[in-house]
């Protein structure tokens, strides 16, 4: 059977032979024309004057277009109407686009774009947290609070507190392939646009508005991209509509793409965030109650910031059981790129808290860090799993209240999470919930860790750390445990659909459509292993294509993870319809009944006898059966509230840990992660080599993020860093030299495609491992707490030193 096989990538011979065609690639008819945006140089005010004469005179240029020359709608926000194309005579940041040129090549349309003469009259900008803050700049009208039991009081009688604040840095997307679009004028005023974008159906309902025609007007097609790290979901948008504009107003075909350093100027990023945090826990950790507020950098239009900043709220507990919390999260409006979907979707920045807690109290009780966290875990599913009568099995939000927690022994938590072994029942009276309401049901991270810590040796490499810096003035090594338990479905409960088109060809060849996007992270491979698997046929059988709007209809962005778990079952769902039809007219040529024909190995078995599958396809067509079907799903079970924070917003939660070790030198600052052991949840995984290429992925994605990868705007609103020469994302020299990653063998739970759980986003958050690992290098330098912020840039790392000697 073809799921479950470590096939590798369909397009990985193509890559590297460089022959994988990306939009650029594409060859373009005689006469395409170029486009490129001439960007504002401040970073809010009004332009008083404009002059374009020196664009329009400038070699090879056909057009010059303004805000007022478009046609139709002038905007490109995926959210609300606050995002324009161009800009009028207001501008939001330094790099937002102000008006469009349409020339013959490439290089003249970049060229004429900074030949314009414009006065501004500058106001002041609002560019850091502080400033949004004072100036009440946010977008929402205050922040969103959420609340479980009474938090304020539960850390007050605490016998321990800990209170402090974490900024982490945001991070640019460094797709390999940069943001391309193309438009081609069809006959009657439609449009062909390709686009290197997650959200084809986003790019044609936005040019559908800009050139005022229906979406049947326009068709998208996607075949793959280079990466695109959420930063794909909606900042597309611009270039896509800028072809399809200038290629109606010219009716040639248009072109655009971002040089790099236009790619880091324009386009939005991971929001930064500020946390601040106070913790009430007794002698043993565990926590009695958490108050997080969370401080987000939206940028200047809102773009997808809201469920960002939601869904950072809805990491704060991370993997662990809160019996009290309050979130505060305010979404604040400033004057830089508008931040946008990356990796993680804000889970990350809301984990990063609930982990500086942990490392916090760890230290302040001078507790082994891992005790610590596997103390305050959420119950075990093995436990819910066994008195069935307690279990809740329905989730309408009537039963989410918080189950009594009379009976749970808080000692007795903690001898569970010293061995997963120990049937000790914490809390057999249901399951535990999160701040949300959710119960938390297949909590396997005891188990987890368990076995994490012996494959990973950490007890003894943990002693053998304590030993070397006990004998080391100057390197010194740190070593961290961190879970990842991330929610799965997207929070926008209407998003959790998918569609998908199956042929089945007379000569027994498959013809595969869905609405999801190739990326790189192998979503094509697993859908078509799905349908070869449902048809029991070898993979070469079944045709991966490019995905296309005329095709599937209606589709969600290729987000939230949710591409294999929505698109899978799709999928399968129109195999099953098309199989069904060919059972049941082979079973009625044989008298049997449909049950007994079965698809297996390239054959379809009807009682004793076989056919090939060709032979099977062809009897179907010559009955005249149709072999063509749609498929749809939509994910069960979710509902969520989040203006009260209340519901299941998840269908269920992916799993992962990770053990890192790192050596830092405390003349310099600079450091090296010496090894990293994983231990990841992909469920019953539908192609290990694709899971594991983006668990390593996902977890030195993560570990850039909070390390080395830092994003510098200067005093007017100005990002100095926008080249790979001043942002440094990790290199193959920065991936652990021993480099362990396992899958953990189980199957999800609930019922998704064969089991199988979501991969995409979940090992990010494993590198948070690597922040923690350094901070407890820094500290073995001295008493004081490292309260290290990320990027732990090495100049960072050497300020927490020089803190944490004098005790600070
Ligand atoms: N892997 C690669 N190679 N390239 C990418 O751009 N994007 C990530 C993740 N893994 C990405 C990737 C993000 S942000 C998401 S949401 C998922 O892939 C999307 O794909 P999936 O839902 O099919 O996992
Ligand atoms: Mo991923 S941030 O959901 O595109």
């Amino acid at each position: 059977m073809s799921v479950s096989k470590p096939l590798p990538h369909d397009s990985g011979h193509l890559h590297v032979q460089g022959t994988a065609r990306y939009v650029d690639d594409i060859p373009s008819p005689q006469g395409t024309l170029h486009l490129a945006f001439g960007l504002s140089q401040i970073a809010h005010g009004r332009i008083a004057e404009i002059d374009l004469q020196p664009v329009r005179d400038a070699p090879g240029v056909v057009a010059v277009l303004e805000a007022g020359d478009l046609p139709h709608s002038n905007d490109v926000s995926p959210s609300v109407h606050d995002e324009p194309l161009l800009s009028g005579h207001s501008v939001h940041y330094v790099g937002q686009p102000v008006f469009l040129v349409v020339a013959t090549s490439h290089l003249a349309a970049r060229k004429a774009a900074r030949m314009a003469r414009i006065d501004y009259q500058p106001r002041d900008a609002i560019l850091t947290i502080e400033e949004a803050l004072d100036a009440d700049a946010r977008f929402e009208e205050g922040p969103r609070i959420w609340e479980k039991g009474d938090a304020e009081e539960a850390i007050d009688t605490a016998p321990h507190h800990v209170e402090g604040r974490i900024e982490m840095g945001g991070q640019e997307h460094f797709y390999l392939e940069g943001q391309a679009a193309m438009a081609w004028p069809q006959e009657g005023g439609d449009m062909l646009v390709m686009s290197s974008t997650q959200h084809p159906t986003e790019i044609q309902h936005k040019v559908a508005e800009a050139i005022g025609r229906p979406m049947h007007a326009v068709r998208v097609e996607t075949r793959r991209m280079g990466g695109g790290f959420g930063g794909k979901e909606s900042q597309g948008n611009a270039l896509a509509v800028s072809c399809a504009v200038a290629a109606r107003l010219t009716g040639k075909p248009c072109k655009m793409r971002y040089d790099r350093d236009d790619d880091m100027i324009i386009t939005g990023k991971r929001h930064d965030f500020r946390i601040d945090y106070r913790a009430g826990f007794d002698s043993d950790g565990l926590l009695t109650g958490v108050d997080f507020i969370h401080y987000t950098r939206c940028g200047w239009a809102q773009d997808l910031s809201l469920p960002v900043a939601d869904r950072a709220m809805l990491h704060s507990d991370n993997a662990y059981h809160l019996p009290a919390a309050r979130i505060e999260s305010h979404r604040l409006r400033t004057n830089t790129q508008s931040a946008t979907a990356f990796r993680g979707f804000g889970g990350p920045q809301g984990m990063v808290g609930i982990e500086r807690v942990m490392d916090h109290v760890a230290h302040e009780l001078g507790l082994d860090p891992v005790l610590v966290r596997q103390r305050n875990f959420y119950a075990p599913a093995s436990v819910l799993a066994q008195p069935a009568s307690d279990v809740p099995k329905d989730n309408s939000p009537e039963n989410n209240a918080e189950p009594p927690e009379a009976g749970v022994d808080l000692t007795s938590r903690g001898a569970v999470a010293a061995s997963s072994q120990d049937a000790a029942v914490p809390n057999a009276g249901g399951a535990q919930t999160t701040p949300y309401g959710q119960p938390v049901e297949d909590f396997i991270l005891h188990e987890m860790t368990e076995s994490l810590m012996q494959s990973s040796d950490y007890a003894a490499r943990r002693a053998k750390a304590a030993e070397w810096n006990a004998q080391n003035p100057i390197l010194k090594r740190g070593i961290a445990m961190t879970p990842v338990k991330f929610g799965i479905s997207f929070t926008l409960t209407h998003l959790n659909q998918a569609g998908a088109l199956v042929h089945v060809y007379q000569d027994g060849s498959v013809h595969l459509n869905h609405g999801g996007t190739e990326m790189g992270q192998g979503l094509f491979l697993k859908v078509a292993q799905v349908a070869a698997a449902r048809f029991g046929l070898p993979l070469e059988a079944v045709k991966i294509t490019a995905t296309d709007t005329a095709k599937v209809p209606n589709t969600s962005a290729t987000a939230a993870s949710s591409g294999s778990d929505l698109n899978g079952m799709a999928v399968k769902t129109a195999c099953d319809e098309i199989a069904g039809r060919i059972a049941a007219h082979l079973a009625k040529l044989h008298q049997l009944p449909a049950d007994a024909v079965t698809f297996a190995e390239g054959r379809v078995h009807v009682g004793e006898e076989s056919y090939t599958f060709e032979e099977a396809a062809k009897l179907a067509y010559e009955a005249r059966i149709s072999l063509s079907a749609t498929g749809f799903y939509k994910t069960p079970k979710v509902q969520w509230d989040r203006i009260k924070g209340q519901g299941r917003p998840f269908f269920y939660f992916a799993y992962g840990a990770a053990v890192s070790e790192v050596v830092i030198d405390t003349l310099t600052g600079e450091y090296r992660i010496l090894r990293a052991d994983i231990l990841h949840d992909c469920g019953a995984s539908l192609n290990p080599a694709i899971d594991i290429g983006q668990i390593e992925g996902g977890y030195v994605q993560g570990a850039g993020w909070l390390t080395t990868e830092e994003l510098v705007w200067d005093d007017d609103g100005r990002l100095r860093t926008h080249a790979p020469s001043t942002y440094k994302i990790p290199a193959i020299g920065d991936v652990p030299e021993v480099f362990n990653v396992a899958l953990w063998d189980g199957a999800n739970r609930e019922d998704t495609i064969y089991r199988s759980k979501a991969v995409g986003e979940p090992p990010f958050m494993l590198g948070i491992s690597v922040l923690m690992a350094l901070s407890d290098a820094v500290a073995a330098c001295g008493t004081g707490y490292p309260a290290l912020d990320a990027p732990a840039t090495p100049e960072r790392v050497l300020a927490a030193v020089q803190r944490v000697r004098d005790g600070v």
